[in-house]
């Protein structure tokens, strides 16, 4: 893999803390993201990654946790999902959050529509819909509704619409839990042309082969807590290295602990 990555933070998370009523679901969670890289995420059910990506992305505003986000060493304090969109901050949530009734271009630019003489200018959204599909490689018309695609291409209007808000950090959430074999290699090699595009991303993922084909760093959380960080910078990511830190335990102590019994020599190759 060619290594341009800065060592720039895009990112940092220090000290999030994250209670719901009965729940603390972050506690004390730091996560650093460099400029460029694709950063994972990993954790059990239940750990808190999407609350983290949430907090991150102004779901839930500033005011309602505690801890700092620092992005492009800046201070934040998003009041909403559109507050972090100005900065370049786009989420793609685990469930997606299409409309089905409405055409692959009007999903695209609903809230950003293109305007003239105070009307939405229709040719203009056409033009810059299939501009930004062809760079995610949909092929399909725009004017398609997204009821009558399936969910791979679902997935790709969700980053297409990224792409023409400008992301500068994409966080997506489980973004192949859905898709078969083919449509997960086209996500993954879409991800990695972004990524020499110089956009920043977060994946979320349970899936570890993913990880380990495409992630330049991992935080892992458990119960809330960051538990680990780990990078490729000496090498492939160690997938055993990452099921121990999210469960707590080495995979050897999974099982009852056996003595092997090894008999006499029987035959020997020199
Ligand atoms: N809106 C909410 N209200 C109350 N509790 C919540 C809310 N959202 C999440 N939680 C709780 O916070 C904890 C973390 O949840 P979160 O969804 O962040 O986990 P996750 O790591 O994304 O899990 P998964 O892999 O299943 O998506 C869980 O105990 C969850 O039940
Ligand atoms: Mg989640």
């Amino acid at each position: 893999m060619v290594d341009n990555r800065s060592e720039r933070l895009i990112l940092e998370m220090r000290h999030i803390t994250k209670i719901f009523p009965g729940v603390k679901a972050l506690d004390d969670v730091n996560l650093a993201v460099r400029a460029g890289e694709i950063h994972a995420i990993c954790g059990e059910n239940g750990a808190g990654k999407s609350t983290l990506m949430k907090v991150l992305s102004g779901v839930y505003p500033h005011g309602t946790y505690k801890g700092d986000i620092l992005f492009e060493e800046e201070k934040m304090n998003f009041s909403s999902v559109r507050d972090s969109e100005k900065y370049g901050i786009v989420i793609i949530h685990q469930e997606l959050a299409l409309i089905p009734q409405l055409s692959i271009a009007e999903n695209m630019f609903m809230g950003n529509e293109f305007r003239r003489n105070r009307a939405i200018d229709w040719h203009e959204t056409r033009i810059q819909a299939m501009k930004y599909m062809a760079e995610v490689g949909l092929e399909e018309n725009p004017d398609t509704l997204i009821k009558d695609i399936g969910i791979g291409k679902q997935q790709l209007v969700e980053i297409a619409k990224a792409l023409a808000k400008k992301v500068k950090l994409l966080i997506l959430d489980e973004p192949t839990a859905a898709l078969n074999e083919e449509e997960s290699a086209h996500l993954l090699n879409l991800m990695r042309k972004q990524r020499e595009r110089g956009v920043s991303m977060i994946m979320i993922s349970h899936k570890l082969n993913e990880i380990a084909e495409v992630a330049d760093a991992v935080t892992v959380i458990r119960d809330g807590q960051t538990v680990g960080w780990m990078d490729t910078k000496e090498g492939k990511l160690d997938q055993d290295e990452i099921i121990r830190l999210m469960v707590g335990r080495s995979l050897e102590n999974r099982y009852p602990e056996r003595t092997p019994h090894i008999g006499e020599v029987k035959f020997e190759v020199s």
